[in-house]
């Protein structure tokens, strides 16, 4: 059987400043928390880092063609901030602000929509440096970079997003560290969720002040499909946790304007949140024109039955809980098989939140920003690169879109991760996520059977039969 999504869907894919731009220290760049992170021994498998990438700096133009020849109707991109504002304070920086113009007009010369995204993780070093995102006047940088991009780009992008995945900025940056700018302190991550909540909306006021009334306004949380191993008191108790920790704590300032009672409850021998002033709530809650989820896999969880230190969700290794108040909650494998991250295959995650955030936030549009799966891919002898688990894996969840749809979830977009191979953060290069084969050496690009297949089903709307 064939499903057809829609008409006036939206099929993209996506990709990160720091994970495919390269060309690190060009045309007055300077260097991000993920610069000095990467460099620092240890911290990223084999040393990598995001100095060369993928060279999309460069070679946005072939990357473009790229698209356009598999028939894509959207690029969802980040804007790396040390390039348009060098050192997060001041005037924009017109060098870093061409670069992105030159991008969007060649998209739009090949018809293909933007999707710009604000964070994608590379903050300034020297405003980590200040502080960071633990620090409240770093919300206040991230809403003035928001007015210098949307001044220099609102004429030609409508699509914006102000975070990608806050979740991991804060606990994976500050709590686990296994992501820049690499700090073990629970209380600093927990700080760094509400600011980087107050950029969201301070970032959303100054876009809605700066760009033209037909600009649309998003964000893109990763909310956790998380499930209790059992019925039993405990195993519910964690997965209450884990739900407020990874999901509630956005969600529920963005959509609602208010902070989960049980969020202040399991922290309360942390922090008592009085970094959180009365005025936050209402600028955070700004009105959305669309909320984007980023899904891989769900989670399930339980009360811990020993002393196990937890995983750290996939991202990396750490002995640090990225779940402060949550730490001795045990995580398991969900079923299904497994990608190359060791992340489960199971579509029903991805139901689940589509379901969740149309009950929630009834008529607020839902996009997918991110999708996808890394799977060990290489070349045959004659140089193809077949990948069906990645077919199967993209198949499956696009089903599990269609039937939410059906069901009455008015998801509007898909964006699959990622356009083509790039810098996995902790992992480097080692993780292959894009439909499109990257070799480093000589960066030549390849498409894979997975972009050709995508491609037709972003041509014709219609996910063929199995
Ligand atoms: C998400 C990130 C994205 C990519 C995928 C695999 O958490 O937003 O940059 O690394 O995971």
């Amino acid at each position: 059987m064939t499903y057809r999504f829609p008409p006036g869907f939206l099929w993209g894919a996506a990709t990160a400043a720091y994970q495919v731009e390269g060309a690190a220290q060009e045309d007055g760049r300077t260097p991000s928390i993920w610069d000095t992170f990467s460099h620092t021994p240890g911290k990223v498998a084999d040393g990598d880092t995001g100095d060369i990438a993928v060279d999309h700096y460069h070679r946005f133009r072939d990357d473009v063609g790229l698209m356009a020849k598999l028939g894509l109707g959207a690029y969802r991109f980040s804007v790396s901030w040390p390039r348009v504002q060098p050192t997060g304070r001041g005037p924009g920086f017109q060098r870093g602000l061409d670069f992105y113009r030159s991008l969007v007009d060649e998209l739009l010369t090949q018809g293909i929509q933007p999707l710009l995204t604000l964070y994608h993780w590379d903050l300034p070093q020297e405003l980590e440096s200040a502080g960071g995102w633990p620090e409240r006047d770093t919300a206040y940088r991230f809403a003035d970079y928001a007015a210098i991009v949307a001044d220099a780009l609102g004429d030609r992008v409508e699509m914006w997003t102000t975070l990608n995945e806050p979740w991991c900025s804060a606990f994976l940056g500050y709590g686990s560290g296994v992501h820049a700018p690499g700090r073990t302190d629970p209380v600093a991550a927990l700080r760094a969720a509400h600011h980087l909540n107050l950029a969201h909306g301070l970032g959303a006021q100054a876009l809605r002040s700066a760009l033209p009334s037909r600009g649309r306004l998003a964000v893109s949380l990763n909310p956790a499909a998380v499930r209790a191993r059992t019925q039993a008191p405990g195993d519910l108790d964690a997965q209450r946790r884990i739900d407020a920790l990874a999901t509630r704590i956005f969600s529920d300032p963005m959509l609602h304007g208010r902070y989960p009672a049980d969020l202040f409850q399991d922290t309360a021998r942390l922090t008592d949140w009085s970094y959180v002033h009365d005025t936050d709530l209402a600028v955070i809650k700004h009105p959305l024109d669309a909320l984007g989820i980023n899904h891989y896999t769900p989670s399930v969880v339980s009360a811990a039955t020993d002393n196990r230190p937890p995983r750290t969700d996939g991202h990396g290794v750490s002995e640090h809980s990225p779940w402060p108040g949550a730490q001795h909650v045990a995580f398991h494998q969900p079923p299904g098989d497994l990608t190359a991250m060791g992340w489960s295959v199971d579509p029903s995650g991805l139901y689940d939140l589509l379901m969740r955030f149309t009950r929630e936030a009834p008529g607020l549009p839902l996009m997918i920003t991110e999708n996808g799966a890394a799977y060990e891919d290489r070349p045959d002898t004659d140089g193809a690169i077949h990948d069906p688990e990645r077919i199967a894996y993209l198949r499956a969840h696009l089903a599990a879109v269609h039937r939410a749809i059906g069901d009455g979830a008015d998801v509007r977009a898909y964006f699959l991760w990622s356009l083509m191979d790039n810098f996995e953060w902790a992992y480097g290069y080692a993780k292959r996520f894009g439909a499109i084969h990257v070799d480093y050496p000589t960066q030549t690009r390849t498409l894979k059977s997975s972009a050709r297949w995508y491609g037709e089903v972003a041509r014709t709307g219609e996910l063929p039969a199995g």
